[in-house]
């Protein structure tokens, strides 16, 4: 049964009004006179609906309690008046009053108002849970959200936008939408288009920007838009969603890598093993010539034409060398079959790269060690071994700025789920970033011509990633080159095991 509480402080209008609600079948919990009281007997009973009388005596007006009714307790409040005041009237509306009967009026009509007003809560209710529900789930989705009126406007800002932009959403509402989230053709880095609420007929795709936070950070995102419309499929605004890409990307740039170097390292097998076999046969043919040469100028006494068929020769023994050396790097790239494991320390291995490439350091090079005990790896000695000596070896080329000693740090530490991370940092120029997309590619080197192939940090790409580990590199012009080696977790043998 649906229960009234009558706010009415003349006893007579309210015995009338009492009796007719319930020969109507309504329930009449309670009956009060002043605001204080209504509010009071409100709380008390929570009737389903408040009827009051708009010129209650006292200090507080029926207007007044309405509207603490309304907003302490959510109650739907239908007046009584019997002032047809303009004043009264618009005081009353500003409560979101759900209905007026201006006394005297028809019992019949009581039901009227009273019915309507319920059922004008129930629909408000319904509305009000929705626009809860949903700018609820905008705010906590993990993409950033930011909703937009007809002109582009802001009108809501969810946190992941906000943190990405940089901009919070007390300074972004009612500004238009490019000042807050500033994006970028990446490609061009042209101003991308407004997104407006677009007609459902032509959603735009998916597309990449960059985003230029408050801050001037450059974010690389993926940016949808959507139209907000209603039941005519008229737009009223849309809603721009966006995501850092920027983790996704790396990946898809380390996939590539590894799909063209483990393409390349079937290449560089048959390669290096073609090329080993004919330059046997050089080098060896070259060394005879040699003995041949020194025996023919011993018998015939030395003479300037010796001498310039010497430098001749030594030439094209330094070139096989050096063919020699390009060969066996290529082979670096290939997957050793059948490579021998064993566990090894990951500190001794370090050390032992540290020693051999030490000569070819800076004389006033430094070296500081962090080193914390890590777990042994499983793996073939002489591959870790070359891992280290190429990092360390371009580290050693990094020559810094005047005024700055070169510095080679090595680090070693736990990392998350067993795994073991080995940094091989330096303070040298660092690495441009349209260098860096491309340092993991065989041949590619900014080095003078002939003092290195460009095979490094391929090959150590290579050797990290049979291990099932991951390689990257942190740099930037002037900042020096901070690479990141994390092998995958790998128990030592219990030695009480059987074999
Ligand atoms: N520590 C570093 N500091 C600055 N630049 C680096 C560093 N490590 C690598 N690079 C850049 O990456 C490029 C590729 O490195 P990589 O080791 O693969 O080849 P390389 O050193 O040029 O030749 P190679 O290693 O075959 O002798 C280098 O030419 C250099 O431009
Ligand atoms: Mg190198």
């Amino acid at each position: 049964m649906t229960r009234v509480l009558v706010v009415e402080d003349d006893p007579q209008v309210g015995d009338f009004i009492e009796k007719s609600l319930q020969r109507q079948g309504y329930d009449v919990p309670a009956r009060a006179a002043t605001g204080d009281q209504a509010l009071a007997l409100a709380r008390e009973h929570l009737p389903d609906l408040v009827l009051m009388d708009i010129g209650l005596k006292g200090p507080v007006d029926g207007i007044a309690a309405a509207e603490q009714v309304r907003d302490q307790l959510g109650m739907p409040v239908v007046f009584l008046t019997a002032y047809t005041d303009e004043v009264y009237i618009r005081r009353a509306r500003a409560t979101d009053a759900y209905g007026y009967l201006i006394k005297p009026f028809h019992p019949q009509e009581l039901r009227t108002v009273i019915e309507f007003a319920l059922y004008k809560h129930a629909i408000t209710r319904r509305l009000v849970e929705r626009e809860r529900f949903v700018s609820t789930a905008l705010r906590s989705i993990a993409d950033a959200v930011i909703a937009l009126d007809m002109d582009g406007r802001v009108t809501l800002m969810n946190a992941v936008a906000e943190a990405l932009a940089g901009v919070a959403e007390a300074d972004a509402l009612g500004r238009p939408v490019r000042e807050v989230y500033r994006a970028l053709d990446p490609d061009t880095r042209a101003p991308a288009p407004v997104p407006g609420p677009a007609r459902l007929a032509d959603l735009p795709e998916p597309a990449l920007r960059l985003l230029v936070s408050a801050s001037g950070v450059e974010i690389p995102v993926e940016e949808s838009v959507s139209p907000m419309v209603d039941d005519a499929g008229r737009a009223w605004g849309a809603v721009l969603v966006f995501r850092d890409v920027t983790e996704r990307r790396a990946l898809e740039r380390r996939l590539g890598i590894s799909e063209r170097l483990a393409s390349l390292g079937t290449l560089a097998a048959g390669f290096a093993h073609e090329i080993n076999n004919p330059l046997a046969y050089v080098v060896t043919n070259l060394d005879y010539l040699q003995k041949a040469l020194d025996g023919v100028e011993a018998a015939v006494g030395a003479g300037t034409a010796f001498a310039e068929i010497h430098a001749a020769l030594h030439e094209a023994q330094e070139g096989a060398a050096r063919v020699g050396r390009i060969v066996a790097d290529v082979k670096g790239l290939s997957r050793p079959q059948g490579e021998n494991r064993v566990w090894l320390d990951v500190h001794q291995v370090l050390e032992a790269a540290v020693k051999i490439t030490r000569h070819l350091w800076p004389s006033r090079a430094t070296i500081v060690r962090e080193l914390e005990p890590v777990a042994p790896v499983q793996a073939n000695e002489a591959r870790l071994g070359q891992l280290f000596v190429q990092l360390l070896l371009n580290a050693a080329q990094a020559i810094p700025g005047p005024g700055e000693a070169p510095r080679i740090r090595v680090a070693t530490r736990p990392a998350a789920d067993g795994r073991i991370l080995v940094e091989v940092e330096d303070n040298g120029p660092g690495i441009a970033p349209e260098v860096l997309g491309r340092v993991f590619d065989p041949f590619f080197t900014t080095r003078p011509v002939g003092s290195g192939p460009g095979l490094g940090l391929s090959i150590c790409h290579r050797i990290v990633t049979d291990l099932g580990g991951t390689i990257s590199l942190d740099s930037a012009p002037g900042r020096g080159t901070r690479v990141r080696v994390e092998l995958p977790a790998s128990a030592p043998p219990d030695p009480g095991a059987p074999a």
